[in-house]
């Protein structure tokens, strides 16, 4: 239990995926656009229901009213028609040029150079989440200090998604053959969920994201644990798990699915479908299509000797 705190498994979660609370800088910008859009399209909408309502009410059919008369038309008038072709183009102007100021200020930040770098891969549907400088490869978690803001490279292995913690940060695409950057700097210690954004196939909506943001100190003591290699198991490298997985310090080093060296730090199972628990765990390989259908990892026909020893070896994998 000690040992998880230090993970970060004790702190405050920040699950509602509310843009109105926006917990760092880039989202706290985005945040401020948000409502200057929303008040002035409000008032756009107030103007105009009010004057459909106020027409249909005074120019209501009445009483001795000839049906079969039209009521009197208005043509050609200048004024009118310089007004309403003017003024939308000056609110559009407006719109695009704060719009734009915003996305430059966050896209343009550039990092220091002693700043942290993490490179988070989109796969069908999960995150692969690499620390370049650190040697670590995990999924699904991205760990970062809090007090300093974390530059993030967006990638995909196949299709396009779309990163979203919108506590964090606004949506920026993760596009095949292409490089994006966002960042990120969470200012309270916490754990804030976001999703995958842009619909990337059947599983779109169980491609889930967590950023756990940790004070400096315990965020050195998570990197230092995920350093560590794994210890091997024969069991497992019999099997064909190998293929897909890695886990670091092991024979074990395949690239198609998430490396698996230090699966127990993890939260969740399957990029957040299932709360990695022993029992869930053991669903999880057995029948992967069961919990989270259309999911690239096949069932693998284990016996239950096998997958007994599977799940025994996954869950000493701290
Ligand atoms: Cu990945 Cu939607």
């Amino acid at each position: 239990m000690a040992l998880l705190q230090g993970l970060g498994a004790a702190l405050p979660e920040h699950r509602v995926a509310n843009i109105f609370k926006p917990l760092a800088t880039p989202a706290q910008s985005e945040y401020h656009i948000a409502l200057l859009v929303l008040a002035i399209t409000g008032a756009i909408f107030v103007v105009v229901a009010g004057l459909i309502v106020y027409t249909i009410w005074r120019f209501r059919r009445r009483p001795g009213d000839d049906a079969k008369q039209e009521p009197p038309q208005v043509y050609g008038s200048n004024q009118i028609e310089v007004a309403w072709t003017v003024i939308p183009i000056l609110i559009v102007f407006v719109l695009i040029g704060v719009s734009a100021r915003v996305i430059a200020s966050v896209q343009n930040a550039s990092p220091p150079p002693q700043m942290l770098k993490v490179t988070l891969i989109g796969h069908q549907w999960w995150w692969e989440v690499r620390y370049p400088d650190y040697g670590i490869v995990t999924a699904n978690e991205i760990h970062v200090p809090t007090a300093s803001a974390t530059y993030l490279e967006l990638q995909s292995a196949d299709v396009i998604h779309s990163f979203w913690v919108p506590q964090l940060a606004g949506k920026t695409d993760l596009i095949p053959n292409r490089t994006n950057y966002s960042w990120i700097d969470p200012r309270e210690p916490g754990v804030y969920f976001g999703n995958c954004a842009e619909y990337c196939g059947t599983q779109h909506a169980n491609m889930l994201l967590r950023v756990v943001a940790q004070a400096p100190e315990d965020f050195k003591r998570w990197a230092a644990e995920q350093q560590k290699p794994a210890a091997e198991n024969a069991a497992f490298q019999s099997l064909s798990c190998v293929s897909c997985h890695t886990i670091k310090g092991t024979p074990a080093k395949g690239k198609f699915g998430p490396d698996l060296t230090h699966l127990m730090s993890r939260r969740t199972l399957a990029a957040g479908a299932i709360a990695n628990t022993a029992e869930n765990l053991r669903q999880w390989v057995k029948d992967p299509q069961a919990a989270k259908p259309g999911s690239l990892m096949p069932s693998l026909q284990l016996t239950d000797q096998e997958l007994g020893q599977v799940v025994n070896y996954l869950e000493s994998l701290q």
